[in-house]
């Protein structure tokens, strides 16, 4: 035990993280008996530990699937109490909970209010009540994690209802929020954010909206990540500071305000339903497009290119592009990608992930996959003189396509292709694959690179 103990020990002055499972789970499970003899090693141990990570799925979990007990279930938050009465009022920089069964929220809140009151300025939440009395409802956050002075960091994951007393927030140096699979109403998330003047970094991830319009508003948020946003009517964006946009999610009927004119990088993501084949339904989209217009570093991936192929005739020039990246699969088109390209005139650098594409009438024009009268034109004009190709398998219809840019992109300078990571060696490296990357060097001004 005491070896355990000492290892443990040794553990805690070296790394950051402290509450390690071997040393929770150990003393958990050992009985009461046993704590108190070691009590005062323990008490030596803990009292000063900066970060305390507690995650329950170690010790209440042997065996998935099963129930846990009530007696395990009360053990653990008894742990909990005896932890933190154990640090007193020590400061505390970061609090980390994990639990997936806590039957008592009042002992819960308690928990919180008691390390937010100690300087904190990290506070992690993953919490699922299995417990709950009504099926389906959500544990209340309590308003306490919203009144802060010195918390920097806030992450709140996991079926919680984040109901907000919008008088009470104060949270002056918050820098960064996560809100993951949380359920919040549009209004008091947007009162949240006018409320919280440092905030520069915002997750929201599978968000349930208790509503279906939502606005991003915050005058300092510099990085914002949307993924999974589902079935919204409408979505705003006033964020003026705006650096880095990251948004994966269903199209959205309308973007009444887009306002990011200081993005540096956007990635766009946009899915589409089975059965979205009204285009009437994106008719809209081009608003977000119009609103992050000045980017010089887009990203676009998968059903965004047919999304916008839908509006490619509203497509605004985006006269900043200088790093495109597409990332495509094998069954989708490329129809958007001609007026993409002719819509950015100062273009440098065109990242391809996945060049094997579904092959449709309308992306001759770009790939060469179909023969057809004035092959090539919009790349005729592309100024690109980077490109790279990752996801290289290695087939002759890549081959072709690599052909095919050389031949009709009058600036490229540079071509680097980079193998698909599980890839077929056999394949890449057969001499036919080779040699035709050789030819290629030697047939244009471009340099052609293979990285397998
Ligand atoms: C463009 O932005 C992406 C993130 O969306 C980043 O990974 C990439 O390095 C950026 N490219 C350039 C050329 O800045």
């Amino acid at each position: 035990i005491l070896s355990d103990i000492l290892s443990s020990y040794t553990y805690l002055h070296n790394g950051p993280r402290l509450l390690e499972p071997s040393l929770t789970s150990f003393l958990t499970t050992k009985e009461a008996a046993l704590t108190s003899i070691l009590a005062k090693r323990w008490r030596n141990l803990v009292a000063f530990v900066p970060c305390l990570t507690i995650d329950d799925s170690v010790f209440l979990h042997p065996e998935k699937g099963k129930q846990v007990k009530e007696d395990v279930k009360q053990s653990f938050m008894d742990f909990v109490d005896r932890v933190l009465a154990l640090q007193g009022n020590s400061p505390l920089k970061k609090f980390s909970l994990k639990c997936d069964t806590v039957a008592d929220t009042d002992r819960l809140d308690g928990w919180i209010s008691s390390v937010l009151a100690r300087g904190l300025s990290d506070l992690d939440l993953k919490i699922i009540l299995h417990n709950r009395k009504i099926p389906g409802d959500h544990y209340q956050l309590s308003p306490k994690c919203f009144e802060c002075s010195t918390l920097v960091s806030l992450s709140i994951d996991s079926w919680i209802d984040v109901t907000l007393a919008a008088a009470r927030i104060f949270l002056p140096m918050l820098k960064k929020l996560v809100l993951v699979w949380v359920k919040v109403c549009p209004d008091e998330f947007e009162t949240l954010l006018h409320a919280l003047p440092s905030l520069e970094e915002l997750v929201l991830a599978r968000v349930i909206w208790k509503g279906t319009d939502v606005t991003v508003s915050s005058a300092s948020l510099k990085t914002l990540t949307i993924m999974f946003c589902f079935w919204l009517n409408t979505l705003s964006f006033d964020t003026p500071s705006l650096v880095h946009f990251k948004y994966s999610g269903l199209v959205a009927p309308d973007y009444p305000v887009v306002n990011m004119g200081n993005l540096v990088d956007a990635q766009i993501d946009l899915f589409l339903r089975d059965n979205d084949e009204d285009a009437h339904r994106y008719s809209k989209v081009w608003k977000l497009f119009h609103g992050i217009r000045n980017v010089p570093n887009l990203s676009l991936f998968t059903d965004t290119l047919e999304v916008l192929s839908v509006c490619s005739e509203l497509m605004r020039v985006f006269n900043n592009i200088k790093s495109l990246t597409i990332k495509s699969g094998n069954d989708l088109g490329w129809q958007a990608t001609p007026a993409i390209l002719r819509n950015c005139p100062h273009l440098e650098t065109l990242v391809i992930k996945g060049i094997v594409h579904h092959v449709t009438d309308k992306c001759g024009d770009i790939c060469g996959c179909i023969s057809r009268e004035g092959k090539g034109l919009s790349l005729k004009l592309c100024p690109v003189k980077v490109m790279k190709i990752h996801g290289f398998q290695g087939t002759m219809q890549e081959m072709a396509m690599i052909k095919h840019f050389l031949e009709y992109l009058p600036c490229l300078k540079e071509m680097e292709v980079y193998a698909e990571e599980n890839n077929n060696p056999i394949q890449l490296g057969t001499k036919h694959v080779l040699e035709m990357f050789e030819l290629y060097n030697k047939l244009s001004s471009c340099n052609v690179q293979l990285f397998i």
